[in-house]
């Protein structure tokens, strides 16, 4: 008799260490803080709504989305507007003109068409049925295991999810009568999306992007370049160049639209980037729906700063019985000191580049998502699996996500339906993949077809 086979759907999993457990809250654009700005006024403000609320205001569909959190983007202790003055009009400005276009018909009857035909919404729930298999036959079990579906954000234009709030954002950057986008990218992804809907809307772009991306990214340099955009360097990470777009943003605010790829910073942005990615969800609930009558039972997705995994959780939120898990980058290792596991030993604080926005932290620290980390070596292990099973290179952030299958598959019972966010594709990450995961079969595969 098999005492490994485990049919409890909510055991507990282990969580990620809580050693030093703090979180990375908002962000100060780019300007120094000052004396009424400091951490301690953050972490006062502890009126937000408790979990429970997070359920009852949540109310799926419909809803005005400014609802949940407290309609000036705090979430419990987490959010907000810590911006110098020069700034606060522009957000005053943008968070009108968002909370219009949010219902307004025409804007959202353009928005949807452009996500069809432009974009190629909606984007498959496809059945992985090797990834399945391969799960099932590990788990030794005999009955059929968990199903695993993928969310396919790396089909839709420009290769990730980026693309829904970039376009978006542009439109908006169209009707307050800016000329011109900044942006910050980092893997790039954003940087391409935010290029090709300024080309599409005709709007002049410069995308900031530090020396060190550039050089793992050159792909995605050159399709931006390719698309129109300026792509300007400079010596550092993408904290660097999110400093940078802020600065120049704030230098040229007459025509000049900032347009975040994440859901970080100051109020409105979180909210908005969550509310044009959140039709990752709203498509996935359908889907479920047509496929197999019901929701899904879990939904796992990648952290960096939490869209995508907002844009796929945030239809589901008010729905308990729907499993939400968030997977961050662990790096080398937790003790390694080389991570982005902010959500696991970060801290909190008004930042000039944060970590996890505002909604995240709550979502944490709420339990309404569980949060875990995954390390290099075992998201290259998921990127390598997904590719030889179902001929999907994933990308690297995705990985993440999928990595954590092989923990949460076996603890679920048979017939559970599990949605991995496949939130991007993995080409602009193959020169990492080769010199850091390439199997050895594969390397000497290559080198025969190289002497025929
Ligand atoms: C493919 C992909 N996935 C995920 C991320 C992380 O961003 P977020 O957590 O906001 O989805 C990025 C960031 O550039 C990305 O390119």
């Amino acid at each position: 008799m098999s005492s490994t086979k485990i049919q409890l759907r909510w055991q507990p999993l282990p969580r990620v260490p809580a050693r030093n457990h703090r979180m990375i809250n908002s962000v100060v654009f780019g300007v120094p803080i000052k004396s009424h700005h400091r951490v301690s006024d953050v972490l006062s403000r502890t009126s937000g709504p408790s979990f429970g609320s997070v359920t009852s205001v949540s109310v799926r569909t419909n809803a005005r989305p400014f609802l949940r959190g407290d309609g000036n983007g705090r979430f419990g202790r987490f959010g907000g507007k810590f911006v110098p003055e020069t700034l606060m009009s522009r957000l005053r400005d943008l968070e009108e003109e968002l909370d219009f276009v949010l219902s307004d018909h025409e804007f959202q009857a353009e928005l949807t068409t452009a996500l069809r035909d432009y974009v190629g919404r909606e984007t498959p729930l496809y059945l992985a049925g090797r990834l399945t298999e391969h799960y099932r036959n590990k788990s030794r079990t005999t009955g059929d295991g968990p199903e695993i579906y993928l969310k396919r954000e790396d089909l839709g234009h420009s290769g990730s999810h980026k693309m829904n709030n970039a376009l978006a954002q542009a439109m908006i950057a169209r009707r307050l009568g800016c000329s011109r986008v900044v942006a910050a990218t980092g893997a790039g992804q954003h940087g391409v999306a935010t290029a090709a809907a300024c080309a599409k809307l005709c709007l002049e772009c410069t995308v900031f992007m530090g020396t060190t991306d550039i050089e793992k990214q050159s792909s995605n340099v050159l399709s931006m370049k390719l698309l129109g955009a300026q792509v300007s360097s400079l010596e550092g990470t993408f904290q660097d160049a999110s400093s940078e777009a802020i600065r120049n943003w704030i230098e040229n605010l007459e025509t000049t639209y900032y347009l975040s790829g994440t859901v970080v910073g100051p109020h409105p942005s979180p909210v908005m980037v969550r509310e044009f990615q959140s039709v990752i969800g709203k498509e996935t609930r359908r889907q479920a729906k047509r496929l197999w009558g019901g929701k899904p039972d879990v939904l796992v997705a990648c952290v960096g700063s939490g869209s995508n995994a907002l844009g796929l959780f945030n239809e589901f939120v008010g729905d308990e019985d729907v499993r939400l898990v968030g997977v961050k980058a662990a790096g080398l290792g937790l003790d390694s000191g080389k991570h982005s596991a902010t959500l696991a030993v970060g801290d909190v604080g008004v930042l000039e580049y944060p970590g996890v926005g505002p909604e995240k932290s709550f979502l944490k620290e709420t339990g309404r998502v569980e949060f875990y980390t995954a390390t290099d070596k075992e998201a290259i292990q998921a990127c390598m699996l997904l590719s030889r099973l179902e001929g999907i290179i994933p990308a690297l952030e995705a990985s993440h996500a999928l990595a954590f299958l092989d923990k949460l598959v076996p603890i679920l019972h048979d017939g559970a339906k599990v949605i991995v966010n496949c939130n991007g594709r993995g080409d602009k990450d193959i020169d990492t993949l080769i010199q850091r995961g390439m199997p050895s079969s594969l390397s000497r595969v290559t080198k025969m077809s190289h002497y025929t």
